[in-house]
């Protein structure tokens, strides 16, 4: 494991009991509504295998779960009961009908990397879907949102979980990470098709699918 990788594992690790209650207090609970966002696309393609990967503590598993009961999730992280790395993923080529992964492309050392890998474990025309956090496009919004992540963020985060670390790479971590078109055109050189992308909350966060080819 590299520098980066185990900075990031140790971080988690670190604010993983905390991260949630700190998280849905920081977006005001609006981190539910786009879980929520997210499950009912999946829904709609009628998985019966899907594997959420960087499942933290399994929220987004968790409301998939709900609107989909007979479906075999199993959830991926370096924390959790299905051990796994994201970017060596456990499983055969093929194994599932869709992949998820909330807020965890962004932390992974090699997001190309982890693209191609999770195009191997689909099934031919199953359904990849990411939800992550992205930069307003509006240059009042996207200046307001800066001011937020940069300046008010590390602080309110650092007083609900101790670690200000983690709220400043955040910050750094979304200002750096391909969003939109170039997010889209990433999934086609690794193995997809047909990629849209649906920003939500005034684009602070953003909603990725794409097909398997
Ligand atoms: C920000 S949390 C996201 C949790 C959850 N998906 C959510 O919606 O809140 C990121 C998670 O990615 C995990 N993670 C980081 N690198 C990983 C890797 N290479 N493979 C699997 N999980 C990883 C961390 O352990 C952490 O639980």
């Amino acid at each position: 494991m590299t520098t980066q990788a185990a900075r990031v594992r140790e971080m988690f690790g670190s604010i993983a009991a905390r991260y949630d209650i700190a998280n849905h207090l920081l977006s005001c609970g609006i981190d539910f509504s786009w879980r929520e966002r997210a499950a009912r696309i999946v829904t709609d393609w009628h998985p019966h295998s899907i594997a959420d990967l960087a499942t933290g503590t399994g929220d987004l598993a968790l409301a998939l779960q709900k609107k989909l009961p007979d479906a075999e999730i199993a959830g991926v992280d370096f924390l959790q009961p299905v051990l796994g790395d994201a970017m060596n993923l456990p499983f055969g080529d093929g194994s599932f009908d869709c992949v998820t992964i909330a807020f965890g492309l962004r932390n992974l050392e090699n997001c190309t990397a982890a693209l191609g890998e999770m195009s191997r474990v689909i099934k031919s025309n199953g359904h990849l879907l990411v939800l992550e956090f992205s930069l307003p496009t509006t240059p009042i919004l996207r200046a307001l949102y800066r001011f937020y992540l940069h300046r008010c963020l590390p602080l309110l985060g650092s007083s609900l979980t101790g670690e200000k670390n983690a709220y400043d790479y955040l910050g750094d971590s979304i200002e750096e990470f391909p969003s939109g078109e170039a997010m889209c055109q990433l999934m086609v050189e690794n193995g997809f098709t047909s990629p849209t992308f649906k920003p939500l909350t005034g684009g602070i966060v953003t909603i990725y699918t794409a097909t398997k080819q």
